[in-house]
């Protein structure tokens, strides 16, 4: 299992190093992999107050150029240069919110691999999508089109984020979430063979008190958290049904 929470655009930095100290100094043994996505201004904190630990730190977001004129822009180069292990990319609030095209999102993914720290290449449908009946169709073509082909067989990890299910409370069902995941897994077996085996996370409104449910469907092989990786408790929370599942 791999657990990952994504703390978004929150928190100041002493709240960042606090969480991370927290969940450094209480994070169970045999934990699963574990990594947090802090902003970019608390990455080196949270480096640091990790740095004893197995917690791994990663980035929200990269760019998809080397270096040069791009202004607000971090390059996977720079994540690896201070410690990072890790990115994620084409989150559906970055798809939204800045327009990424699937295009985009496959120069990021290829650019991270070239640096090699590890992807988690988040892919899911908006409401009126499910709701057309379209769900599969839209995160098969995510898919295609975000993952470089040939995969040269760095981490890639998929992370299935329903929008609709991002931060309302409305986690989707746990037939929901089997049918995508195995269509997920299927899909990689069969265009991505590095990727067979790779884990499928679940992201959406999950929380300590629905994760054994999430868990327990078919392909799922951890959260990508949002909300409820904020408080320390609520994050152990969810490693804790994890180590359960
Ligand atoms: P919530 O857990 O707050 O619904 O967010 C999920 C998410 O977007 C993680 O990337």
């Amino acid at each position: 299992m791999f657990i990952a929470g994504n703390w978004k655009m929150n928190g100041t930095i002493e709240q960042a190093r606090t969480l991370a100290r927290q969940l450094a100094n209480q994070l169970p043994t045999g934990a699963p992999t574990t990594a947090l996505f802090p902003p970019a201004p608390h990455l080196s904190a949270v480096l640091a107050e990790v740095a004893e630990s197995p917690i791994f730190v990663g980035g929200q977001d990269c760019s998809p150029h080397v270096q040069g004129a791009h202004t607000g822009d971090i390059s996977a180069g720079m994540l690896a240069d201070i410690g990072a292990r890790g990115v994620i990319i084409g989150h559906s609030e970055r798809r939204t919110n800045h327009g990424e095209t699937d295009a985009e999102i496959h120069a990021k993914v290829s650019a991270a691999m070239r640096t090699g720290i590890g992807v988690i290449l988040c892919v899911g449908e908006t409401r009126e999508q499910r709701e057309a009946g379209e769900a599969e169709a839209v995160v098969r073509a995510q898919l295609a089109a975000g993952l470089p082909d040939p995969l040269s067989g760095n981490a890639v990890t998929v992370a299935y984020e329903p929008v609709w299910a991002i931060g309302t409370g409305k986690v989707a069902t746990r037939d929901d979430i089997s049918t995508m995941h195995r269509m997920i897994r299927a899909w990689l077996r069969a265009h991505q063979p590095p990727l067979a085996e790779t884990f499928i996370l679940y992201g959406g409104s999950v929380k300590a008190a629905n994760a054994d449910d999430v868990f327990a469907a078919d392909e799922v092989g951890g959260a990508l958290v949002g909300g409820a990786s904020l408080k320390a408790d609520d994050f152990l929370g969810i490693i804790t049904a994890a180590m359960n599942a």
